[in-house]
């Protein structure tokens, strides 16, 4: 049987009135890398925050390898390296003293850290630069600076929030490649939101497309791009499922190939 790396239930969280996230139910394979999409203010990072537990009020059920997130916070956390939707780095900082930082706060043994920032800052690429002011660096890097701070704990799930939003087509693949790389030599899980149709397509082996807090379609880019139509880009996907007289009956692929039969019958 497949490890589950994420296993979420019935996850829900309200901001005063604003119900953000709306009963979710995720599971991610351990070693996948797991999409999660969806248009501004669905609800992705609200769910990423309850999943990495910094969302004390989140209701349902979440367990990171098994263990229970709410009653083990702090072994929960051991287990994730978490890089946010905003940008974290600390610009008046050398790239090594970022990542010396994290090994700090995420518990590094002292006598491990010099060689896990070391490590850290080799699989990003980072190196020769590593004595640089992080706010010298591109956006590009900046960013791979960040996937550096999560990486330097040693986490066995990798959560990324938007981590190629606002760079250039080469600082995207820089950051792909990068996550390509660490899954292939640590077995890493990966699970990440983007607004990019194309990257999820080409860089995910599954997807949970959300909309309005809930998730509407889920599977692999092959069959969620077939349900949808033969010629059928993710785009048109995602165009599908935020379209607001789509009717959401339990399991998503099913909706999405009754959405397109209904549409079909329209037109
Ligand atoms: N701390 C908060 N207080 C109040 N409302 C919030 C808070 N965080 C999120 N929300 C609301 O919850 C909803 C979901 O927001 P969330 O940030 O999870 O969406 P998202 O899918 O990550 O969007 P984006 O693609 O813009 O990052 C939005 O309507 C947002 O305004
Ligand atoms: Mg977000």
């Amino acid at each position: 049987m497949t490890e589950v790396a994420v296993r979420c239930r019935g996850l829900r969280q309200s901001f005063g009135e604003q119900v953000a996230v709306d009963g979710v139910d995720l599971d991610v394979r351990a070693g996948e890398v797991f999409g999660l999409l969806g248009p501004n203010g669905a609800g992705k990072t609200t769910t990423i925050r309850a999943i990495t537990t910094l969302l004390p009020t989140a209701a349902g059920v979440v367990e990171i390898f098994g263990v229970d997130a709410a009653r083990h916070k702090l072994a929960t956390r051991r287990l994730i390296g978490y890089v946010p939707q905003q940008l974290s780095a600390d610009g008046s900082l050398t790239g090594w003293e970022n990542v010396a930082l994290f090994a700090r706060l995420f518990d590094v043994p002292r006598a491990q850290r010099r060689s896990a920032v070391r490590t850290a800052l080799g699989a990003v690429g980072l190196t020769t630069v590593a004595e640089r002011l992080a706010g010298t660096y591109s956006g590009g890097m900046v960013r791979r600076l960040e996937l550096a701070q999560a990486l330097v704990s040693g986490p066995k799930l990798l959560v990324l929030d938007e981590p190629t939003i606002g760079l250039d087509p080469i600082g995207r693949e820089g950051v792909w490649d990068r996550i390509a790389q660490i899954r292939a030599e640590t077995g890493m899980t990966v699970l990440v939101t983007t607004h990019y149709m194309d990257e999820a397509d080409q860089h995910c082996e599954r997807l949970a497309l959300m909309h309005r807090g809930r998730i509407r379609a889920r599977g692999t880019p092959a069959e969620l791009k077939a349900a949808v139509g033969p010629d059928a880009t993710l785009d048109d996907v995602f165009r599908t499922i935020t379209d607001d007289t789509f009717e959401e009956t339990g399991e998503g692929m099913r909706d999405v190939r009754a959405t397109r039969r209904t549409s079909g019958r329209l037109g």
